[in-house]
């Protein structure tokens, strides 16, 4: 083993987020623009190999919970087959995917090791969902979703739907009524500055708490304990018919006691969401470095992660890469 790895604020990292491609088959409003971006070249991309050998060093260092995002992960091709890869050397393999493919991919998912699964939908309303992802897709992704449930391993299976004013305030009664009624945990998650057209401004954040106060209204919630590291705020009905959860970057910063760190598409490391600057670990990888020298290299970048974010803060400046590419 290898001693564990820590920042300079003293945090223990412990969890992965991973991105295994940078495209995606939505176009999501609040992240990529109709017309897609630039893609990575497929040169640019780790290659399985690589990505399981940087898995592997940080298990080493102790940070075996990882989650596979994009982009989509799905579109990723033989996706499964870096699953079954990844599965034996962690803890928690855990997926983040628009459900568009899964009625395909769930069952080789879950057989291949996958441990946990959050399936992003933003409305529970078939206009309403194609308008914000630019795809109709929504009985689809509804029925992907229906599929993966049968998978007893796949749960506990969580919902993402992230909440913007002006829209979301229309899927409250739905998505209570949804999570009353299904074996999921819905999550409303604030809307960061993270959108590749850059019109994201603090007005358009509908926060958590006037969420859950007019989810109240209609069904009583009482909060369940915080667990370490969570991103979300997660309540129970009172009638004890299922939870809810509140994902509140922007109104409430869970930065404290982050124990995350992310690795791009092309290899990049990023010690918070919103870094301004990233470290190389493709290069070095494939100019021969050891696991001892990427070690220290991982171990200097982890050393300088961000203390908080500072999107409420005057002089905020806005990361270069959009949510898609960096990884949910
Ligand atoms: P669980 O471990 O199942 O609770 O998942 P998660 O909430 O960590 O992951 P998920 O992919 O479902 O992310 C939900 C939302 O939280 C997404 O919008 C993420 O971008 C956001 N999120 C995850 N980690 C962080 C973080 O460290 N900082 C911020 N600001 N947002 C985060
Ligand atoms: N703000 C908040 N959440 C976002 N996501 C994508 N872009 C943003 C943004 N700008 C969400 C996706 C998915 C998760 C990985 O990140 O909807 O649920
Ligand atoms: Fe794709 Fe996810 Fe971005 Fe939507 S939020 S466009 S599903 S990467």
């Amino acid at each position: 083993g290898r001693e564990p790895l820590r920042d300079g604020h003293g945090r223990l990292i412990g969890d992965l987020r991973l991105s295994v491609t940078d495209r995606c088959n939505f176009r999501c409003q609040y992240c990529m623009p109709a017309e897609g971006l630039p893609w990575l070249d497929r040169a640019e991309v780790l290659r399985f190999e690589e990505i399981e050998r940087l898995v592997a060093l940080l298990a080493q260092m102790g940070v075996r919970d990882v989650r596979l995002t994009g982009g989509e992960p799905l579109v990723r091709r033989d996706f499964p087959t870096l699953v079954g890869l990844l599965a034996p050397v962690v803890d928690d393999l855990a997926i983040t995917t628009n459900g568009f493919l899964l009625e395909r991919d769930a069952a080789a998912l879950v057989a291949a090791g996958a441990t946990r699964f959050n399936v992003s939908i933003d409305s529970l309303q078939r206009d309403r969902f194609y308008e914000m992802t630019r795809r109709d897709a929504l009985p689809r992704v509804l029925a992907g979703l229906e599929h993966l449930a049968q998978f007893p391993e796949a749960h506990p299976i969580k919902v993402n739907a992230v909440a913007l004013r002006g829209f979301t305030e229309d899927e409250l009664l739905p998505f209570a009524q949804f999570a009353r009624s299904h074996p999921y945990e819905v999550r409303f998650i604030e809307f960061m500055p993270l959108d590749a057209d850059r019109t994201w401004s603090p007005d358009q954040v509908l926060t958590g708490d006037e969420i859950r106060a007019a989810i109240h209204e209609l069904y009583p919630l009482e909060p369940e304990p915080r667990e370490p590291h969570a991103t979300a705020r997660v309540y129970r009905f009172v009638d004890g018919q299922g939870r809810i959860g509140f994902v509140n970057p922007v109104s409430e910063p869970f930065c404290g006691d982050c124990n995350r760190i992310r690795l791009t598409a092309d290899g990049k490391l990023r010690t918070c969401l919103f870094s301004l600057n990233e470290t190389d670990l493709r290069g070095p990888m494939r100019d021969g470095a050891t696991d001892d020298d990427l070690e220290a290299i991982l171990r200097d970048a982890v050393w300088r992660k961000e203390l908080k974010h500072h999107v409420n803060e005057p002089g905020f400046i806005q990361p270069e890469r959009s949510m898609s590419a960096i990884g949910g």
